[in-house]
């Protein structure tokens, strides 16, 4: 296994050089093995809350002849790693709301010197909105393609500064829409909140504002506040 997705592959670009590694819902444990074979990381943790993909993982990690650096360990979220065992800190292919609650749970994830890398699978916004309400900043946000999806991937690190943000930013994050991939990742959203405004049409606006801020006029017969 040398090559990456181009998802995982954005997850391992945002892993500082040098630190150690948690990778949370590891599954084969494709990432762990990647980072330490590259020499991006000295040692990880791959962690996984069922003993299947951790058995995946251990078989991957064994195939790569690196049973002494990677340890595998069954962990729900955050529970069974210790707060000096990692550095950068991966959570990836799960939705947005799990990994809030796994932020959530982790007695050692407002320490400052961590470093969240996430990838959120679904609702995004839900994760962006816990990451501002308590206290986290986004340090670097990208989008790729795979598989013919688009997804993003944060690095979030706790800075203490509580945001209110406008809702707006829970759909944008940091993106740069002058980018093509982020522009698609801002469409689709435009295109999930649309969806949502046949139930509950103050998502339209939220859809309009969020066209607006990728450039493209607002949908006909719709009001911008
Ligand atoms: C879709 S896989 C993602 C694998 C890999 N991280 C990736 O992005 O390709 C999700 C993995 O997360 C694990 N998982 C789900 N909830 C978890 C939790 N609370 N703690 C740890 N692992 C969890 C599942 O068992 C599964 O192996």
């Amino acid at each position: 296994m040398n090559r990456l997705d181009n998802r995982l592959m954005l997850c391992a670009k945002m892993v500082r050089r040098g630190s150690r590694l948690a990778d949370i819902g590891t599954d084969h444990a494709f990432l762990p093995v990647w980072l330490c074979r590259n020499g991006v990381c000295p040692s990880a943790i791959a962690a996984d809350i069922n003993p299947d993909p951790l058995e995946r993982g251990r078989q991957t990690v064994a195939a790569a002849e690196l049973s002494d650096t990677i340890e595998l360990r069954l962990s729900d979220g955050l529970h069974e790693i210790g707060a000096d065992e990692a550095d950068d800190i991966v959570i990836a292919g799960m939705g947005g709301e799990l990994i809030a609650s796994i932020l959530d749970d982790c007695h050692y994830s407002r320490d400052p010197e961590k470093r969240f890398i996430l990838q959120p699978m679904t609702k995004s916004e839900e994760l962006l909105r816990w990451i501002c309400e308590n206290g986290f900043a986004v340090e670097a946000q990208d989008c790729c393609e795979a598989a013919g999806k688009c997804y993003t991937v944060l690095r979030i690190q706790y800075t203490g500064l509580t945001q209110n943000a406008d809702e707006l930013f829970y759909y944008t994050g940091i993106l740069d829409p002058e980018q093509p991939c982020h522009r698609r990742f801002l469409e689709e959203n435009a295109a999930r909140l649309d969806k949502k405004a046949r139930g509950d049409k103050r998502y339209a606006e939220l859809a309009n504002r969020l066209r607006q801020y990728c450039g493209a006029p607002c949908a006909e017969n719709e009001e911008i506040l």
